[in-house]
């Protein structure tokens, strides 16, 4: 099928090298999560309907592996290959996005806004990841 592609994943592969303070997604492994995402689809005959693309910076540094679906402007952070079939089978195959993977709380309408100005915090371990509407904004 050529393009328009019916989703598109961008996985970003920006790289600050080993030291940077801000951190960067390549230096957690954010070239294997694409070439993970993208054997994923192939595998499951979608390479060509679910287009799987690199991105530079998405501006969520300490939250990386920083990926984004669109068109539902779907943001997810710390995602790692473990994560690439859960994201492929529930939101890309069911349109069920992965909450618990999930940066920013959905919007009335089905989709967020753009991305924050500021990098949520961290969530702690049992609670949501999604930071308040105040903190999105
Ligand atoms: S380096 Fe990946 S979001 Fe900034």
């Amino acid at each position: 099928m050529p393009p328009p592609f019916k989703k598109h994943l961008f996985v970003c592969l920006n790289d600050r090298g080993p030291d940077n303070p801000r951190g960067s997604c390549a230096q957690k492994g954010s070239e294997s999560l694409l070439k993970a995402f993208k054997r994923a689809l192939d595998a499951r005959g979608l390479g060509e309907s679910i287009r799987a693309n690199k991105a530079g910076c998405l501006d969520n540094c300490a939250l990386g592996c920083s990926v984004v679906v669109y068109p539902e402007g779907v943001w997810y952070g710390r995602v790692t290959e473990a994560d690439v079939p859960e994201i492929i089978e529930q939101h890309l195959m069911r349109d069920r996005p992965v909450d618990r993977l999930r940066l920013y709380a959905p919007q009335e309408g089905g989709q967020q806004t753009a991305a924050p100005d500021r990098e949520p915090e961290p969530p702690s371990e049992g609670t949501s990841r999604f930071p308040s509407a105040s903190k999105a904004r």
